[in-house]
């Protein structure tokens, strides 16, 4: 199978290297940067599934950061194909092949003409690959690469875990289309299915009843028109019972595997579906409202599972509802949880009309400040080199 990347903000040029791979076997995976980062690892170490084959970097790249990049990735991944959208001149042409470009295709090259150098990339990859090791990255026995696993929990129901959870992953998918599943992990009342309107032929009892390869995965999974995919919850509450956390947890490592971000939705509590997700998220949001039962709820929450050494690696505190009528502080808040409130979500007016809608407010691009903040928390999963504010900084430890 082939596997491509491309890099690049230009979204017009994206959308043809996705019409161009849509043509061929294997997947392609999307960074939305106009900028490259100062170590190519940490590209390679956000990629799921196959083994990556050709690299395509936009033309909106500045050509000595793409020399610099090739080289990197010639010396420490050589059988990987990268290509680069430029004006072939003389010098540019002579300079990328020295460095390690493998072809270069003009930026306004049709999806036909992307088709056929992708195809050619990837098939002078696989016969590199064929005499050179797999790199120890992508080694076998490390399991691959995975994708990041964001658990989206509270103690208390009704506090906006799966407007959260669905918008997560509906921003998520604008970075990194075909590549976001969202889990309904609210077994016996989940309602993603209904926060995107959607009307699952399979749900997730299906999936863990049986085969996790990457195609009878797909099958049970329904399609979002916002480029994301959702494994929905049983759409009998009885159905819960027959689902075991171990079980949970298989398929949750399976989906991490095939997609570059995993979102679930949780039910309230630290159940032990949930807790079987906590161990393998890389990320939790905990969702608070501003009342005190919310407040503390949380706050033994954390203590149990930081007691239990549960805490995945990322924590990101949502306050959700904020009102300032309510009586307490962001700082009283703070102050009782004993850890910073990373993301403040006011009361909205739109949010609750979103949800009656079925129509995610990232996915409406409605303006609200509640919305704001989702942006917000969305661009905390971002890949850390593309969420940089300072690409001059960058790019000066890229010519160290
Ligand atoms: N910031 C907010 N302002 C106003 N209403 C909200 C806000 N966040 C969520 N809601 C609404 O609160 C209700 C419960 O939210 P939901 O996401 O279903 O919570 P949970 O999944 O935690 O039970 C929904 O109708 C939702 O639209
Ligand atoms: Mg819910």
């Amino acid at each position: 199978m082939s596997r491509f990347a491309v890099i690049t903000a230009d979204t017009d040029f994206e959308h043809r290297v996705r019409l161009a791979a849509a043509a061929l076997p294997g997947s392609l995976q999307y960074f939305q940067a106009n900028f490259l980062p100062a170590s190519i690892e940490d590209v390679f170490d956000q990629l799921v599934g196959e083994p990556i084959e050709v690299l395509v970097l936009g033309p909106d790249l500045r050509s000595e950061d793409v020399f610099t990049f090739a080289a990197a990735v010639d010396a420490r991944h050589p059988h990987v194909s990268v290509i680069y959208a430029a004006q072939p001149t003389p010098e540019l042409a002579l300079s990328a092949m020295r460095s390690g470009v493998r072809d270069i295709v003009i930026p306004a090259a049709d999806a036909e003409a992307l088709r056929s150098h992708l195809e050619q990339a990837a098939s002078a990859a696989a016969s590199r690959l064929a005499v050179a090791p797999v790199p120890s990255t992508l080694d076998a026995e490390s399991g691959g690469s995975h994708g990041r696993i964001i658990a989206v929990m509270s103690p208390k129901g009704g506090v906006g875990k799966t407007t959260i959870a669905t918008n997560i992953a509906v921003g998520l998918g604008k970075i990194a289309p075909m590549s976001v599943v969202i889990v309904d992990l609210d077994l016996q009342f989940g309602d993603v299915a209904s926060g995107l309107m959607l009307n699952p032929e399979r749900t997730i009892v299906d999936a863990v009843g049986g085969p996790m390869d990457s195609l009878s995965l797909k099958t049970y999974l329904s399609a979002h028109p916002t480029n994301i995919y959702a494994l929905c919850a049983p759409r009998n509450p009885a159905d819960a019972d027959r689902i075991s956390p171990d079980q949970v947890a298989e398929l949750v490592k399976h989906l991490a595997v095939e997609f570059q971000y995993v979102v679930i939705d949780t039910s309230p509590g630290l159940g032990e579906h949930v807790l079987a997700t906590l161990d393998q998220a890389t990320d939790v949001v905990w969702v608070c409202g501003m009342d005190i039962p919310s407040v503390r709820g949380l706050k033994s929450g954390l203590e149990i599972l930081n007691e239990l050494h549960m805490l995945p690696e990322h924590r990101h505190v949502v306050l959700n509802m904020a009102d300032k009528r309510a009586g307490i502080s962001v700082q009283d808040v703070e102050a009782t949880l004993g850890v910073p409130v990373d993301i403040v979500l006011p009361r909205s007016r739109s949010l609750p009309l979103s949800t009656n809608r079925g129509v995610p407010a990232l996915q409406d691009g409605l303006r609200d400040p509640a919305v704001k903040g989702l942006r917000k928390l969305v661009e905390r999963f971002k890949p850390q080199w593309d969420s940089r504010e300072h690409k001059q900084l960058h790019r000066r430890a890229v010519f160290q």
